[in-house]
């Protein structure tokens, strides 16, 4: 069994898991061994070929903390450079280790990989303007630890044409029963109309817009997102810089939406989302970044069929 899209999981995976990650997280601040024994003489592959922080960072601690050991490819020093085939590479650092990670540029390769390739379990680390399904996993764990739930009105802003986490989180999130306000100041910007219908299939309300201000009053959770530029031709650049200012973030706009409610972020951020809200108390996306680490463990121990048990 691998995880290469949102769709691999039902809600009651989901739930499950997301229970997992909140025995870990307890488990973890108590003592920061207690989940050594799941990937004991384990190995994990991890081949990146796109940039990444947290996402890599996360999968290694989170396969660390599970006690298990890292190969994780260079890019820059391999045969890449001589030609050699990604399935052929994928072979090669997939050999002698029991699971694969993946970021790639290219939308299908890990269900690719998974299903033609290889014989371990492929997760989907970010495959270029297609899914993020493990993002999704920390955004929607983020918003139980908060709210207890998930019929809430969730607001996805920024760019949904080509921000891959927005669309792994739509599915999820309509999936689990949320509605979904999305929030882009340019149609060329829009969620896709697939991930809509897909999401009014499941049973959400989806609403586009776009301005924040008009609905930010009936929106739980605010999930911002950068534009993609390095994904645009470069005649595009100027006129998506001059979009960011369509939708900048700012602390009077967030006061104003329900008592409860939370700023999300997938990062890095850039000026949408400016630092005088970090110390906001609806600041939630460093927290949520952190829960990365946690439910990458449950869904990585659950792969090994070693489920986390308190
Ligand atoms: C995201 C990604 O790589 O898609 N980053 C991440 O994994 N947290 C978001 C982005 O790059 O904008």
């Amino acid at each position: 069994m691998s995880f290469v899209s949102v769709q691999n999981y039902n809600k009651a995976d989901l739930f499950r898991l997301f229970a997992e990650t909140k025995a870990i997280k307890k488990a973890l601040s108590t003592d920061k061994r207690s989940c050594e024994d799941i990937a004991a003489g384990r190995m994990l592959g991890m081949m990146f070929y796109e940039p990444s922080t947290r996402t890599s960072g996360s999968f290694e601690k989170a396969f660390k903390f599970l006690g298990g050991r890292i190969y994780d490819f260079n890019i820059a020093a391999s045969s890449i450079a001589k030609g050699e085939s990604l399935n052929d590479t994928a072979r090669m650092v997939a050999s002698g280790t029991d699971m694969l990670i993946v970021r790639h540029k290219q939308a299908g390769i890990c269900d690719h990989l998974a299903n033609n390739i290889l014989s371990i379990p492929v997760i989907n680390a970010g495959e270029g303007t297609g899914e993020h399904p493990t993002q999704a996993l920390l955004d929607m764990y983020t918003i139980q630890e908060h709210f207890g739930q998930f019929n809430i009105t969730i607001g996805i802003m920024g760019d949904m044409a080509y921000g891959r986490t927005t669309h792994s989180l739509i599915r999820m999130a309509s999936a689990l029963g949320a509605n979904i306000i999305c929030i882009a100041s340019d149609d060329s910007l829009q969620m896709p109309p697939s991930y809509i219908q897909e999401a009014e299939k499941n049973g959400a309300t989806v609403t586009c817009v776009k301005r924040a201000e008009d609905v930010i009053d009936q929106i739980d959770a605010l999930y911002v997102t950068r534009l993609q530029r390095e994904r645009l031709p470069d005649e595009l650049h100027h006129q998506f810089d001059q979009q960011v200012s369509g939708y900048r973030v700012t602390n009077s706009l967030i006061n104003r939406m329900p008592s409860d409610g939370i700023v999300l972020h997938p990062l890095p951020r850039l000026d949408e989302l400016p630092e005088e809200c970090d110390t906001n108390q609806r600041a939630r996306y460093f927290q949520q970044a952190e829960n990365g680490i946690y439910t990458r463990m449950a869904l990585m121990a659950r792969l090994l069929n070693r489920p986390f048990t308190p």
